[in-house]
């Protein structure tokens, strides 16, 4: 895909998709490591991979921006792939700074999804509302910050 695309613009890109491979029949004591694997793929490299393919197009804009959609939410599996996340694009921000690329990073809330379900707090588009304003108003000083949807600081 970053071949075909090779020669574009990315001004944000925006790594969403993730899994929550939790449930009460593998909880401590019943461990499911083939599913905190596939969570470690989908949840913790993935992003990075996305960053790494497509970093020249992103480049090439003035915004350069990497958002993730992360968690604070969850239990070992699911939370566990987040903060591996959340460290790893601190460090990349690190890196990508003197390149002019950002980083940002959310807890969309707990949200009605198929993954977040009927009785999550918010829907969709009140968290998307608020992760829109904040990626408008972004600038490079704020790279590497983990916030909540609504710009409430972190800490993890
Ligand atoms: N909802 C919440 O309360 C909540 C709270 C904290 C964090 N989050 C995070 O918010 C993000 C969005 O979650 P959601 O609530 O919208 O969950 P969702 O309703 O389960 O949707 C997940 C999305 O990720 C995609 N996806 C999953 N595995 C993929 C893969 N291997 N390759 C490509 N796409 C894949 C799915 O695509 P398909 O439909 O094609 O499978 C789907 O579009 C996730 O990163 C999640 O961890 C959500």
């Amino acid at each position: 895909m970053s071949q075909k695309l090779a020669g574009s613009r990315i001004d944000v890109l925006i790594n969403n998709a993730g899994i929550y491979t939790d449930d009460n029949s593998n909880g401590f004591g019943r461990l499911d490591y083939q599913a905190w694997t596939h969570s470690l793929v989908v949840n913790t490299e993935a992003p990075i991979k996305m960053a790494e393919a497509f970093l020249p197009q992103i480049k090439t804009s003035d915004k350069g921006l990497i958002v993730n959609i992360s968690s604070l939410m969850g239990s070992i599996l699911h939370r566990s792939s987040k903060a591996a996340l959340n460290a790893a694009m601190k460090s990349l921000a690190i890196e990508l700074k003197n390149q002019s690329v950002g980083v940002l990073t959310f807890h969309p809330g707990w949200v009605k999804t198929d993954m977040g379900g009927p009785n999550a707090l918010i829907d969709a588009e009140q968290s998307v509302a608020g992760m829109r304003t904040l990626i408008e108003n972004f600038s490079l000083d704020q790279s590497g910050s983990f916030v909540k949807y609504d710009g409430t600081p972190m800490p993890w």
